[in-house]
Formats: structure tokens, C-alpha cells, sequence
């Protein structure tokens, strides 16, 4: 009997300085980023959420919230995945999520390095500019999002970026590729049916970018490239 009451003890002592360890490191164990959790409920307003799949998304922990994920060590969140694959035979189209916004609320994440969005439905809206000011971002996933109009040159900023996958935004133009050739990181670029009819620069960049190592072109009304 004294015996676990004194394993008891020993426990109770432990708990406590787990606890006041936690207190004093601002890490993800005590949730999450007070300004970073204040400013996403921004970003899940803009959507039409059929499924309940943000249902998750208002607790303290942002760290636990559906889609987010939390760098154990400086808690800050690190990557936003709310992309669904359309090319499942089984994919309900009716359970992806919906917006007229991309809000840019998304700018208060500063380490965020992943960003999928893939397959969500943007409406036709102008393809964001200030996804080019999120400058920690190594791998940006847009494919299938429906946005439109031209890719703004401000991407050419993220010079940490591995991957872009921009496939099947058919209604999204590339002016001038100039721009990529910034991207000096970049491994993997996918660009298939996006409208690439006009594009100037693409032929000559595409020769001169150092490291990519996989590159998606079809059907992008690439008859005659320049
Ligand atoms: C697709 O998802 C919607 C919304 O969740 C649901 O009402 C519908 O029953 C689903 N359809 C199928 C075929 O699973
Ligand atoms: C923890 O909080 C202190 C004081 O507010 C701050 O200086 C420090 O950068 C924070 N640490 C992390 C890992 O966010
Ligand atoms: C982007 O997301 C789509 C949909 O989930 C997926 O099929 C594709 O493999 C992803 N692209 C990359 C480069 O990971
Ligand atoms: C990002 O790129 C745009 C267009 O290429 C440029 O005008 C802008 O100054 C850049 N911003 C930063 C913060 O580098
Ligand atoms: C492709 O974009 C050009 C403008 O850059 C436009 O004139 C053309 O109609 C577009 N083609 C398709 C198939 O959307």
C-alpha cells in the first residue's frame, strides 16, 4: 500500500513539472500561436464548408485544428493541407470546400511551408497575388481550384519553393515566364492544362532553370512555343 502511494507521489510531482514546463515554453503543447490562431478563423469564413470538415477549427489548439500542423519546437504552424483528390473514383464533388476568397489572412502564418489547397473550388476568382509574399513556402499545391486571369509575377518571389502544381486551372494564363526563372529552388513544376497559348519566354526559361528535375506541360495550347 505505501509503496504506490509513494509511485503516486513520485507521478504527481512528475505531472506537475511536465506542467510547468509547458507554461513556461510558448510551444504548441499549450496550443498554439495566439496571433496565428486569431487570424485563421478569417480564412475559414470564406468558405462554404458542406461537410463540416473546419468543424474543427475553433478550439485554443490550433495545433489540432483539421488540415494544420504545428512545428513541434517554435510552435508556429508550418503547414495548411486542405487539398482533396479529384482523381479518386470514389471523389464526391460536393465535399470539397468552397470560396469566392483566398483570405490573405493566411500572410500572419510566417513559417508556413506547405501550402495544398488542391481541388478546392475558387469560383473563377483572380488568381491571389499575395501568395507570392509568403516567402518560407516550399511546396504550393493549387491544382484543380478553379482560379482565373494571369499567375502574378509576385510567385517569382518564393525562392524557397520545391514544388508548384498549378495543373487543371484551365482558366489561368501565364503572360510571361520570365518570372520563374527567380524561382531558383524549384524541383517540380506542373503546369498541364492551365492556358499557356500566349505565354512569352516560356521555351528560353525552361532552358535556363538550374535544378528542375520534373516538369508537367500537356495540353496546355503549347502549338507553336516562343
Ligand atoms: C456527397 O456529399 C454530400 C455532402 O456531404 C452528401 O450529401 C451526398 O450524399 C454525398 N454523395 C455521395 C454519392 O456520397
Ligand atoms: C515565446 O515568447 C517570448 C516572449 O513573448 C518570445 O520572445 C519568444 O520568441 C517566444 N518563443 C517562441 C518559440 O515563439
Ligand atoms: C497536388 O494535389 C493533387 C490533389 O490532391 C495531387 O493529386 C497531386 O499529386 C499534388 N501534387 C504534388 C506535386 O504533390
Ligand atoms: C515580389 O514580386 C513583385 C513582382 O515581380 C515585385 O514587384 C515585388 O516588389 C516583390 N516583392 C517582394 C517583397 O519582394
Ligand atoms: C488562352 O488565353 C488567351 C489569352 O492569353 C485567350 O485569348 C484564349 O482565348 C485562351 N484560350 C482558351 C482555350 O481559354
Amino acid at each position: 500500500m505505501r509503496k504506490f502511494s509513494t509511485i503516486g507521489i513520485f507521478l504527481v510531482v512528475l505531472l506537475f513539472n511536465e506542467t510547468t514546463l509547458s507554461c513556461l515554453s510558448n510551444a504548441s503543447t499549450i496550443g498554439c500561436i495566439e496571433e496565428e490562431r486569431l487570424a485563421l478563423p478569417k480564412f475559414k469564413d470564406s468558405f462554404t464548408d458542406n461537410t463540416g470538415q473546419l468543424s474543427t477549427w475553433h478550439n485554443q489548439d490550433c495545433c489540432s485544428w483539421k488540415g494544420l500542423q504545428c512545428d513541434e519546437i517554435i510552435g508556429h504552424v508550418v503547414r495548411l493541407d486542405l487539398g482533396v483528390n479529384l482523381n479518386t473514383p470514389q471523389f464526391n464533388f460536393s465535399a470539397r470546400l468552397g470560396a469566392n476568397e483566398v483570405h490573405s489572412c493566411l500572410l500572419q502564418l510566417k513559417y508556413l511551408n506547405h501550402l495544398d489547397l488542391a481541388g478546392n473550388y475558387f469560383n473563377r476568382i483572380p488568381f491571389p497575388k499575395f501568395f507570392g509574399s509568403m516567402a518560407q513556402l516550399r511546396y504550393l499545391n493549387l491544382s484543380y481550384a478553379a482560379f482565373s486571369e494571369l499567375v502574378p509575377h509576385h510567385l517569382g518571389n518564393l525562392s524557397s519553393l520545391l514544388v508548384l502544381d498549378l495543373n487543371f486551372n484551365f482558366e489561368v494564363t501565364i503572360d510571361d515566364f520570365t518570372w520563374v526563372y527567380r524561382l531558383s529552388s524549384l524541383q517540380y513544376v506542373a503546369l498541364s492544362f492551365m492556358n499557356l497559348s500566349q505565354t512569352q519566354n516560356l521555351h528560353k526559361v525552361l532552358n535556363m532553370i538550374p535544378c528542375v528535375l520534373e516538369l508537367h506541360l500537356s495540353d496546355c495550347g503549347l502549338d507553336n512555343i516562343r
